[in-house]
């Protein structure tokens, strides 16, 4: 399937406008591309105790798998950084557990039209796994 980057990057960038974030005023957006052609997006929500925070990545995650979505093909995430926000590890260990397969773009929310485009692989190598 070719997959319309740009679109998911714009909903990425769209979903970032739903950001609380109080605190450190970072706003990130995040939106998954189903196998479907569904997109579901998320943005960070910060907490008053700090460590409670949770990432726009998994935000969208937790979304889209309490809806019953299984089958990722893409991520995109957009924020004011420099070549796009890297995912953070806590968020890498939940996309390599639900998303494997996702292609990872990453976006400047000032330059949307330059993402940066990884693998849940490359951005996690030999992710924490249960084996049954
Ligand atoms: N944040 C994300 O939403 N995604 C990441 O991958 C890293 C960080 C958020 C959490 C917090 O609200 C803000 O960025 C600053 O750390």
């Amino acid at each position: 399937m070719k997959i319309d980057s740009s679109k998911l990057i714009r909903a990425a960038a769209k979903a970032r406008e739903g950001a609380v974030a109080p605190y450190s005023k970072f706003k990130v957006g995040a939106a998954l591309l189903t196998k479907a052609g569904d997109i579901i997006g998320g943005a960070n929500v910060e907490s008053a105790s700090y460590g409670l925070t949770c990432c726009a990545e998994r935000v969208a995650l937790f979304k889209a798998l309490t809806g019953g979505e299984t089958n990722f093909v893409a991520v995109a995430v957009v924020a004011r950084a420099p070549g796009g926000p890297m995912p953070c590890g806590a968020c890498r260990q939940l996309l390599a557990e639900y998303a494997p397969a996702a292609r990872i773009w990453v976006a400047d929310s000032r330059d949307l039209k330059s993402p940066r485009e990884f693998s849940v692989r490359e951005l996690l190598p030999q992710a924490f796994v249960i084996i049954p």
